[in-house]
């Protein structure tokens, strides 16, 4: 006899959603505190779907039998149709072969090169932000968390082969593309209004004309033949196992657009939570500090310094626990099949509820709590290893993991070594699930110079 999965009739479904629309994190976790680690709910009013924030029905589904379970069209279809058939959106055996393909381009060694290029970006927004020192007046750290974030993205991809105007395109252009998709799937009865407005044709506009500056892009890195030690080198050489070839430029340009949607909001959310949490813990701040006094001291920062700054790791990994950029991914059975005793039903939806379990008081000692010495080795003993998964799990464990580690160390340290973050005093800070969760009304800060 197979347990019963609990319901959320869909009465109490529909009661909430005008609150859903406003910030489903409160609904969710309402519902998990009722019903507990695994429940169904009716998506849309109509396909139900297991939320879960167990783990070890997580680590089944994303990592023991993974090969049941394949992504919802949401990421297939819907994301893929403006961002492209790249890594994040491509499922099965086209997903497989890719990802074999780019793997080695991440690995740690590789990453050593892009540590510079980091420390230039970080480096060239002092201009912008030394104009804010000056000006002395509160601003939107998530907004240049966003640019920072883009900027390590587009230059560890293309170094030196894309033009400032086109940064700018390319930015606005991927920004409002999401914001898009989070409209349509939010408030799904707005699509026939999205098509009569022309709302939906200029998403198409703009996915092209990002399209064609990458491509662009691609075709004179081939012609030229110059080697730049970026990301986009690494892409051009990779040779599939197989066939000894590489990828088509349409290839190369879903899987670069790809890294750009996959691997720019994400970091640039942890980064302004980052410091959000720094600004609350004054003595977190003062011991990064101190840990860089020790480790690199007055000269360069380099790759190898990243694994000993521990505690600076330590405060990266509980920013992600609390607010995990992120918060949410799904999957969706191809075959029945029982899960400690709960039948999954064929086609039956997953929604793994990242936040959720990084919230888990079964897990976690006072969950919204800022404690980074919760990472320590011996205090991680015993726990299940799904309790705590910002990048995912599995096999498609997030590809760009090490990358954004060590671009959130290099931010974290080098704006730390030269200014002083001092949280604006009456704002309201609440986190907001979009694709990845936000500021809702942004993190307003006033800086100074050290
Ligand atoms: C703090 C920063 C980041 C977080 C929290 C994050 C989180 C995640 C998560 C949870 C997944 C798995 C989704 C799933 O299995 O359903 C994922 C996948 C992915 N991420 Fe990240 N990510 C971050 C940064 C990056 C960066 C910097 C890049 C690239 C430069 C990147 C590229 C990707 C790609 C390509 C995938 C798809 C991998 C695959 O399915 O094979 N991510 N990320």
């Amino acid at each position: 006899m197979s347990k019963e999965i609990p319901l959320i009739p869909r009465i109490t479904t529909l009661s909430n959603a005008f609150r859903f629309v406003k910030n489903p994190l409160p609904v969710l976790n309402g519902f998990v505190e009722e019903k507990g680690e695994i429940f169904e709910m009716y998506m849309g009013g109509f396909t139900k779907a297991i939320f879960t924030t167990d783990p070890e029905i997580v680590q089944h589904v994303m990592q023991k039998n993974n090969r049941n379970y394949r992504k919802s069209e949401i990421q297939t279809k819907m994301i893929a149709q403006f961002a492209g058939k790249g890594l994040l959106t491509s499922d099965g055996s086209y997903w497989l072969r890719q990802r074999r393909l780019i793997q080695p381009g991440f690995h740690r060694a590789k990453l050593a090169a892009l540590s510079d290029v980091m420390l230039k970006v970080v480096q060239e927004s002092w201009k912008d932000l030394d104009k804010l020192v000056v000006s002395n007046q509160p601003f939107d750290l998530s907004l240049e968390m966003t640019k920072m974030a883009f900027q390590v993205v587009a230059k560890s991809l293309f170094t030196t082969s894309v033009s400032d105007e086109e940064l700018i395109t390319l930015s606005d252009n991927i920004q409002e593309i999401q914001e898009y998709i989070v409209k349509r799937l939010r408030q799904p009865y707005l699509i026939p209004w999205f098509y009569l407005s022309g709302k939906s044709k200029r998403q198409f506009k703009i996915s092209q004309e990002s399209r064609a500056i990458i491509l662009r892009i691609i075709q004179e890195r081939r012609a030229s033949g110059q080697s730049h030690d970026d990301l986009l080198d690494m892409l051009l050489s990779a040779r599939y196992e197989d066939n000894g070839e590489g990828m088509t430029d349409t290839q190369l340009l879903d899987e670069s657009l790809i890294l750009f949607v996959a691997g720019h909001e994400t970091s640039a959310n942890a980064l302004a939570w980052a410091f959000y949490l720094l600004c609350k813990n004054p003595e977190a701040t003062k011991k990064i500090r101190e840990e860089y006094q020790e480790v690199v001291g007055n000269r360069k920062v380099e790759f190898s310094d990243f694994p000993k700054l521990k505690y600076t790791t330590q405060v990266i990994q509980e920013t992600m626990r609390i607010y995990p950029p992120a918060w949410i991914t799904d999957r969706l059975a191809n075959e029945s099949e029982d899960i400690k005793d709960y039948h999954i039903p064929k086609d039956r939806m997953f929604a793994i509820y990242i936040y959720g379990l990084h919230h888990s008081k079964k897990y976690w000692n006072e969950p919204e709590k800022f404690k980074p010495e919760r990472f320590e080795k011996e205090n991680m003993k015993g726990k299940p290893s799904f309790a705590y998964m910002p990048f995912g799990g599995g096999p498609r464990l997030c590809i760009g993991n090490n990358f954004a580690m060590m671009e959130m160390q290099m931010v974290i340290l080098e704006l730390l070594k030269r200014y002083d973050f001092e949280l604006e005093k009456n704002q309201i800070i609440e986190a907001m699930p979009y694709v990845t969760l936000q500021p809702k009304y942004g993190i307003k800060m006033k800086i100074k110079k050290r």
